[in-house]
């Protein structure tokens, strides 16, 4: 089985992905989605987008990093792709997927599941932009109203000569609300001959047995679950290969998001505060710890000030400096 750290704009970047890829457990991350229009964009977007590619397209821990595009014109998806590649990227992953109004406005995303075709046309003139021994990869969700063309989709995806395809189950219109539908999936990927990937509303080693059997994936992608879990994906894997598992407690995620929070103090404060206090929105779910620090927190606009308010040694964080160090 492979676990596929999912894209998350504003939350999944290099910091981000390198933190829970060191923790471990999974076997490939995507990066958040580099929006396309009419423009073959230069070299330095992909860099800030994907500082892995000046390492081989792989985290400090050695996964690979596949880098994310979004749009509709299918020329400049193409172009954009062969920069991609010969940038080294080890991957290439179009998003069909992202709901937002901005995003959809400007022609990308979920938006493009109403028309099959132009979704086949853009992954056939991408994978024929880039060497065919790096991976074109797509990621949609069932639909944009409903489900009804589904099973269109995602056969020109693999008929355009898509690697892989991950399917988020739930469409547009189900936004982020659960459940996911991952029986819709199973009822398509006998007829899908390229590696089908499950995701939605992934939270534990439970859900993912449910979700490989609904939807008949072996591999499978988490995102919020991954943030709210840091050791999710090795907690899965564990329970897939019947080995007891123990999750990290909480006084060895806190020396985490510490370091996460010094590691962001080189950008700016106000942006470094939203960060790591969007990822407590996630942890909080997991450790009721988090849920009382975030309280504490929540106000406060610099992340050096988060910093030192979880380094406190007190009950609040539930850090005890004698023990911890
Ligand atoms: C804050 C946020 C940002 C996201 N950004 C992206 C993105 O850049 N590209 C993408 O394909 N999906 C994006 N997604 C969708 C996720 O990759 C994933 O499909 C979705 O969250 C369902 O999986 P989960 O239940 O495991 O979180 C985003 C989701 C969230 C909540």
């Amino acid at each position: 089985m492979r676990l596929i750290l999912a894209p998350m704009e504003g939350v999944m970047d290099y910091t981000m992905r390198d933190l829970l890829t060191r923790i471990g457990g999974y076997d490939r991350c995507v990066t958040e989605f580099v929006r396309v229009t009419r423009e073959v964009l230069p070299p330095r977007v992909f860099y800030r987008a994907c500082p892995e590619l000046h390492h081989g397209s792989k985290t400090p821990s050695g996964v690979p990093v596949y880098v994310q595009l979004l749009g509709g014109e299918v020329h400049y998806m193409a172009a954009n792709a062969a920069v991609v590649a010969n940038l080294g990227a080890a991957g290439i992953d179009i998003n069909f997927g992202c709901p937002s109004k901005t995003v959809n406005s400007s022609d990308g995303g979920s938006v493009l599941l109403r028309e099959p075709e132009r979704v086949h046309a853009i992954v056939r003139a991408m994978r024929a932009a880039v060497d065919p021994a790096i991976p074109v990869t797509a990621k949609i969700r069932l639909g944009f109203h409903d489900g009804s063309l589904f099973e269109d989709i995602a056969l020109g995806i693999v008929d355009a000569g898509a690697t892989e395809l991950c399917v988020h189950a739930r469409t547009k219109q189900h936004g982020y609300q659960p459940p996911a539908y991952w029986a819709e999936i199973g009822k398509v990927k006998p007829k899908l001959h390229i590696p089908v990937i499950a995701n939605g509303e992934i939270w534990s080693a439970a859900d993912a047995r449910d979700a490989q059997a609904q939807s008949g994936c072996v591999d499978l992608m988490l995102g919020r679950g991954a943030l709210s879990f840091p050791d999710l994906a090795l907690s899965i894997k564990a329970h897939h290969n019947g080995t007891p598992y123990t999750p990290l407690p909480w006084a060895t995620i806190l020396p985490l998001v510490i370091n996460l929070a010094s590691d962001l103090g080189q950008r700016e404060p106000r942006y470094a505060a939203g960060f790591v206090k969007q990822w407590f929105t996630y942890l909080r779910r997991q450790y009721p710890e988090a849920e009382t620090l975030f309280q504490h927190i929540k106000r406060m606009k610099d992340a050096n000030h988060i910093k030192a308010a979880m380094m406190q040694p007190t009950e609040l964080t539930g850090y005890d400096d004698e023990r911890h160090g």
